[in-house]
């Protein structure tokens, strides 16, 4: 099993729990929807699962390893290597280039640029029709362009897990619908994919769908 959530509890403030009691099982080749209210702790959730956050209360598994939420400093390889992010506001670097913002990943990690991941750059530039664009300044880019090399920046190293915290919000339904089945498409190759998303156009691509309500998630 690459997650298991056991029994988490996390809470900001020490007084009131955003998730309380939430468990969750996922495994290689799944895309798991996520949705919810507004403040119903998505974005919590998913920063738990990414390693970005700790937790009060509670077991978590990331391919059989137990995370200690007092050892969060000592997380930034698995980080790196198990996990790939996308965000709704891109997160790219809009200074430099598509291909360069690809392979950012490499900047903070032991791994060399060599010729297997160069190789690997070529064949994902190809997949997301950014080829003609690899050396174009991110802000020159449309929207659902940004998106594509957010993702692809997010699995320049194949992570086994990647999460997604409404990719498409800025996006029009048809850019939506690519980058979802981009998504798809990974889950496929067997990456575990967990998406947050408000949008219910995108819920048949999901193999589960669980509903955020306070504290816990039910389907
Ligand atoms: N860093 C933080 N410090 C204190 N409270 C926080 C922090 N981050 C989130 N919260 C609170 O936790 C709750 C859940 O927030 P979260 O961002 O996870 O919700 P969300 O479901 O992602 O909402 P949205 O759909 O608006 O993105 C909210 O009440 C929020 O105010
Ligand atoms: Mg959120």
């Amino acid at each position: 099993m690459l997650i298991e959530l056991d029994h988490i509890q996390k809470t900001y403030d020490g007084r009131r729990y955003v998730l309380n009691d939430l468990s969750l099982t996922a495994q290689a080749g799944e895309l798991i929807i996520i949705r919810g209210s507004s403040g119903s702790g998505k974005s919590t959730l998913l920063n738990l699962l990414g390693l970005l956050d700790v937790f009060d209360g509670g077991t978590y598994r990331l391919q059989g390893k137990e995370i200690n939420p007092r050892h969060y400093n000592r997380y930034a390889e698995l980080r790196s290597t198990l996990i790939g992010f996308i965000f709704q506001s891109y997160c790219l670097i809009d200074s430099i280039s598509v291909q360069d913002n690809i392979l950012l990943p490499f900047l903070y990690s032991h791994h060399p640029i060599d010729g297997a991941v160069l190789a690997y750059l070529e064949e994902i530039l190809e997949r997301f029709h950014l080829t003609p664009l690899r050396h174009k300044r991110v802000s020159l880019l449309s929207g659902g362009e940004k998106q594509r090399v957010a993702i692809a920046r997010a699995i320049i190293k194949r992570p086994p897990l990647i999460i997604a915290d409404e990719p498409t919000g800025n996006l029009d339904e048809e850019n939506s619908q690519l980058v979802v089945q981009h998504l798809k498409a990974l889950t496929q190759g067997g990456a575990c994919v967990v998406l947050v998303t408000h949008d219910k156009n995108l819920l048949q691509y999901g193999d589960r769908t669980y509903f955020l309500h306070e504290g816990r998630l039910t389907e």
